[in-house]
């Protein structure tokens, strides 16, 4: 995700967070939707560039995995999130995650530094209210990332779409998977990342067409072509690219996962990117745009797209801070309380943060449409 608009999102959290109120922005939730073994986890995976989702072939993802990426800045003197002389063992490995950890709601004060146990844990939970036999839930699974290196955002990983019954799986397996996906896409606060695998027909693309059901002007949903190391020799997706097949509003972004014998061989996500951008600059379809595809240019569009949605919320937050603000000054003035001038100020504070934010979110966003409307 791009940096300033972490910074400047973060800070106007933050400000709120001082007087009390949480995620004033209501940033969106990003759903992958798509058949089964698309690549969705693949790509969700990518995006937040920590290996911890399970992947592989076959009905892998059984229930919604609802995943909350938590901005935590580093507090001075603090080691792995706790205080230093609190010298717990752990598996972390490196000290790139040492600020990093998740936390299951179902396993509350449990903090994994460890993503491979993040992902075992998934797969646990999974088996407990599911099975072992391909069965499915709708019931989600709640994790928390608390990172200094994200946006607080919500991104969710569902089950692909399948149409005959295997294992421990109900008869109508197609209309629970869907409302499933439904629950989620259908809020308009949410970001759509419909994923095709480049070696199948995207007029049979499972994924665009429930898009289309609930965003059918193609205002949030972007396309995701992955496999495309994939495809058959000669052939290649210029002409999706192009919407030339089926236009998209906000486009497609082609995209190179890891494959089942990476995720065999344990391949890091650092390496898998490289290759992945080795791939598209020397592809002869490809490397004239090769500026165009990939994760790291997927993650890019996806930051412009939240950033046209905060700019559309910005007069409903500042009407939010200024009732806050007469709220503090009404109570002050009832109260009359000496101890009530350091709310006064706070307000002042957040809204003087605001107005500033405003103005360098502008700037943001005047410095890359011209990007997105290209
Ligand atoms: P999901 O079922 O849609 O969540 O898909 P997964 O992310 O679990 O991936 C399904 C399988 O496809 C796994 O074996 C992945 O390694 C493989 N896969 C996903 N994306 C790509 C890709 O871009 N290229 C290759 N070669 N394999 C991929
Ligand atoms: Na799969
Ligand atoms: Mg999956």
């Amino acid at each position: 995700m791009d940096a300033t608009l972490i910074k400047t999102v973060n800070k106007l959290q933050d400000a709120f967070a001082t007087v009390g109120v949480q995620n004033p922005v209501d940033l969106p939730q990003i759903t992958v939707i798509g058949s089964q073994s698309s690549g969705k986890s693949s790509v969700l995976e990518n995006i937040v560039g920590r290996d911890f989702l399970p992947r592989g072939t076959g009905i892998v993802t059984r229930r919604p995995l609802v995943l909350q990426l938590i901005h935590r800045p580093v507090a001075e003197g603090e080691v792995n999130g706790k205080a230093e002389d609190d010298k717990e063992e752990h598996d972390f490995k490196g000290d790139e995650n040492a600020h990093e950890w998740g936390e299951f709601l179902h396993l509350p004060g449990q903090k994994f530094y460890d993503f491979h146990k993040i992902r075992e844990e998934i797969a646990k939970d999974t088996e407990l209210k599911t099975g072992k036999n391909a069965g499915i839930s709708p019931q989600p699974i709640n994790l928390r990332i608390f990172s200094p290196n994200v946006l607080t955002l919500t991104l969710v990983d569902l089950p692909g779409l399948t149409k005959v019954p295997v294992g421990d799986q109900p008869k109508n397996i197609e209309t629970q998977i869907r409302e499933m996906i439904l629950k989620y896409i259908n809020k308009p606060n949410s970001i759509i990342l419909a994923v095709t695998a480049a070696n199948t027909d995207l007029a049979n693309s499972d994924g665009l067409k429930m898009a289309r059901e609930v965003d059918p002007e193609g205002s949030r949903t972007i396309g995701v072509l992955t496999k495309i190391d994939l495809m058959d020799q000669g052939t290649d997706v210029v002409d999706i690219l192009a919407g030339r097949i089926i236009p998209l509003r906000l486009g497609y972004v082609p995209v190179v996962n890891r494959g089942q014998r990476d995720i065999e061989s344990k391949k890091s996500i650092k390496i898998a990117l490289e290759a992945e951008k080795d791939f598209f600059e020397n592809h002869t379809s490809y490397r004239s745009k090769a500026q165009y595809c990939g994760t790291a240019y997927l993650a890019r569009r996806l930051n412009m797209v939240l950033m046209y949605h905060i700019r559309s919320t910005l007069p409903e937050i500042k009407a939010k801070i200024q009732a806050a603000l007469a709220k503090y000054q009404l109570e002050l003035g009832q109260l009359g309380d000496p101890l009530g001038d350091s709310s006064a100020h706070q307000a002042n504070l957040v809204l003087s943060i605001i107005t500033e934010f405003c103005t360098e979110f502008r700037t943001t966003i005047d410095g890359n449409s011209n990007e997105l409307s290209s």
